[in-house]
């Protein structure tokens, strides 16, 4: 039966907050970066953020299952639930997603602009999502049928009239990229590239960015969270080619975004096909 979530929500705030005290304990401090691939790389703080957050849900929710960006999928700790054998039957059970620090090369840099990401995934689709900013103390939050919010104001996506004074995160990756940011930016104000995937999505839901798009090197516990809170504060939210943002069917950095408010949603996707962006996975 559906619920409100209500007690979700408030256990996931808590939740981030916890998450993010541990991550400020140790912002500039950071003595260890790992390189997990060429670009990508990954601290003690990434790991420990990661086991407080699992370890919580863990106690609350022990039936739920729980998707992490360091450790994988682990099922639910309840004995005697068989792990479900399809992806479809694996995703209409309650699944927490966790990015436990999206932008750690910013982190890891002492740039300050990441996050903690955590949703949850009911039925199937995005049932809850909180995205914390530790460093402003901004909470960004929603559910499937309630607001979106930034520390408990609701809040909207851009309604500026024209795109051509649009402030847009962009992230066009993969081989010829910056060209291709090149074209899209002489239609808007302006783009930047800020390296918290899920920061800069959530930011469209209160206008900061008007809008937010990244072809591709998205997986799911990058959008979970903050996909939802855009899409609930108003803004359109589907993949690159319009289709829809949420495949748990993709495969880890096989997801793109864009979301923008709805008027200028197609306008977006138009200009990003003309400048012939596709879905790419490597930076
Ligand atoms: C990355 C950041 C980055 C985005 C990448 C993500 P991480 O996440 O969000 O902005 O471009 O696609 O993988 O590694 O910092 O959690
Ligand atoms: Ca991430
Ligand atoms: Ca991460």
């Amino acid at each position: 039966m559906p619920t409100s979530h209500a007690e979700d929500l408030t256990f996931a705030v808590d939740l981030a907050g916890q998450a993010g005290k541990l991550l400020m304990r140790s912002y500039e401090q950071v003595l260890r970066v790992d390189r997990k691939s060429k670009r990508d790389v990954v601290t003690d703080v990434d790991y420990a953020s990661e086991g407080l957050v699992i370890d919580a849900i863990r106690a609350r929710y022990p039936g739920d299952a729980i998707l992490a960006e360091e450790s994988g999928r682990h099922e639910s700790a309840e004995t005697g639930k068989p792990v479900a054998a399809s992806l479809r039957a694996r995703w209409s059970r309650r699944t927490w997603v966790i990015d436990p620090l999206d932008g750690t090369v910013n982190y890891a840099n002492g740039i300050p602009f990441f996050c903690i990401s955590i949703g949850l995934i009911e039925g199937g689709q995005p049932a809850v999502g909180v995205v914390l900013d530790p460093l402003r103390g901004d909470c960004y939050s929603a559910t499937a049928r309630g607001p979106a919010m930034l520390n408990g104001v609701r809040v909207h996506a851009s309604e500026k009239d024209a795109l051509g004074d649009f402030v847009v995160s962009l992230a066009i990756i993969g081989r010829g990229g910056i060209a291709r940011e090149r074209r899209v930016a002489h239609e808007i104000r302006i783009s930047r590239r800020m390296g918290s995937a899920a920061l800069g999505l959530a930011y469209v839901a209160s206008g900061r960015f008007d809008a937010n798009v990244q072809n591709g090197g998205l997986s799911l516990w990058d959008i979970a969270a903050a996909g939802l809170i855009a899409e609930r504060a108003g803004a359109k939210v589907t993949d690159l080619y319009g289709g829809p943002w949420w495949n748990v069917s993709k495969r880890p950095a096989r997801l793109s975004i864009v979301a923008a408010p709805e008027p200028h949603h197609a306008k977006l996707i138009e200009l990003l096909r003309i400048a012939r962006t596709t879905v790419q996975t490597r930076r």
